[in-house]
Formats: C-alpha cells, structure tokens, sequence
C-alpha cells in the first residue's frame, strides 16, 4: 500500500488491490470451505442467513458462532416443506465467524504479510476480530441490505476495518458489492446490539441510505482485495444468475480501542481476538 493508495483510501473509504492473491491462495481457499461444507452436517444447525430481518434470525446458533466455525443456509435454500431445494453445497449462504483463528488454512492466509501490511497504515494494534466464507450462490445468493459494518463492530473510537477477498469474479450479473465513495465520512445509522441475550438493530442516525446515483458497483476480479472502512455504506444485490460469487472477509479492529461490550461478537479468555 504506497502514499497514493492510503490518500485513495482515506478519501474515498476504500481501496481496491487487483491481483492481490494469487490463483494458488484462492484455490487453497475455496478447496478447504468445500471440505468444510462436505462435513457440515445440516441437522446440526438448519440457521439462515440474511440481512431482511437479522434480529429476528438471530439464533443460538448464530449468536454462539463468534468463536466457531459454523455454516449458514441461504434464505431461499429450502422449500415449502423445510427440505433443501438443491444439494447442501449450492445451499450454504457462508460459513462463519472464527476460521482465521481455528482453521489452519483459513489462519495462514488471514494472517500471511501482504494482509499484514495492508493492515499496518490503517491500524496500530490490529485485531483479527470475525472471518467469514461467503458464498453467493447461484440463482439463490441472497441480498445483503446497505449496512455499515460499523454497526456490528463498535469500538471507542471507531476502527472497524473490513478486508473483501474475491475468490471469484464479481460483477453486477453475480452480485458484486457496491460502495458510497466518501460515505464513510457520514454518520453510523444502526448499531446490531444484544441486550439480555436477544439481538436488535437500533436506528441511531435518521440520516438516509445513499441513492442510486451516489452508489458504485466494484466489479473485481478473482483475486483482488477491496479493503473498506467500518462506516462505509455498501450493499450487495441479490445473485440471480448461474455463477456463484465467493469472497472471503476480515474484520479487524484497532486493540487500542474499547470494544463495546453491546457487540454481538464477543471473544471470551478462551480465545481471545489476536493481532498477526
Ligand atoms: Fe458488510
């Protein structure tokens, strides 16, 4: 990350890298969440994964996840009758939220030198808080409302860093993420918190979501990094065509900072958030 790139980023909120993993990182990425997948038992957690109404779809299983490697099911993955509608690995929404820290593979890519030190100019004491494995299926890829990721991740100041791996080719057919150039500059509107043990998104800011024409699409391809700012207000539209859109994410937080303790996720002493 040069002199330019950190001036981009700090303008705009975000940053794209093309080309920052290589064809062997991503392959070594998307072979092992396959594996996990094929070891996924689905009676185990029948959860689904999706931003209309996370509060309401925010389970023990989802929220015992933060130290887990655990998978989520896309919304339209089953039918009427509660059966899936095609085979458990076209179904999976994304695997989450602790394989940078319980996954070998997973680990060794989260915390290789590159991601270091993209890292490193945009956080003093960076900690390596969620990870997750994000599918997009085809057909049924699921829309992911705009959000901050701030509102998951509040800290005192602000720090929140969101790492965007595209493990395959994201355009506007497939689902790509779309960002506001220079909103993270504006306020944080919601924050996700748990209060006794039940999940809520609260309205904190009445400030309106960015319009059609303030929203950019990032059509990357497979390999690059988009790396974004906690405030920046992105979104992802629904997946209706036959190519499936796999990204991985990081979420890092400065470790100088308070983590509130409102935060869904939570790392206890038995595996507490590490640096790199
Ligand atoms: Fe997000």
């Amino acid at each position: 990350m040069n002199a330019q790139d950190r001036h981009r980023f700090q303008d705009d909120g975000f940053l794209v890298l093309p080309g920052f993993a290589s064809r062997r990182q991503v392959e070594t990425l998307r072979r092992r969440a396959n594996e996990i997948v094929a070891q996924f038992d689905p009676q185990q957690g029948r959860s689904i994964f999706t931003t209309r109404n996370q509060a309401k779809h925010s389970d023990d299983y989802f929220l015992g996840s933060a130290d887990k490697i655990r998978c989520f099911f896309e919304e339209d993955a089953f039918d009427e009758n509660g059966e899936l509608k095609q085979p458990k690995e076209l179904s999976i929404n994304k695997i989450g939220h602790a394989l940078h820290d319980l996954d070998a593979v997973f680990e060794r890519f989260s915390r290789n030198a590159g991601v270091r030190a993209v890292a490193a100019p945009l956080t003093v004491d960076p900690l390596l808080y969620q990870s997750m494995y994000i599918f997009k299926q085809p057909q049924i890829g699921g829309e992911v409302n705009c959000h901050q990721d701030e509102s998951f991740f509040q800290t005192d100041p602000p720090s929140d860093v969101t790492f965007w791996f595209a493990l395959e080719n994201a355009d506007r057919t497939n689902g790509c993420l779309w960002v506001q150039p220079g909103g993270h500059r504006t306020p944080l509107r919601e924050r996700f918190v748990i209060c006794d043990g039940q999940a809520s998104l609260e309205k904190i800011d009445s400030t309106p979501w960015p319009d059609a024409d303030s929203i950019v699409p990032l059509e990357v391809e497979q390999g690059a990094l988009v790396v974004f700012h906690g405030r920046l207000p992105h979104y992802s539209a629904p997946n209706r065509s036959q190519q499936s859109r796999h990204a991985y994410t990081l979420h890092v937080v400065d470790g100088r900072a308070k983590y509130s303790a409102l935060n869904w996720l939570q790392r206890g002493p038995h595996l507490p958030a590490r640096g790199f």
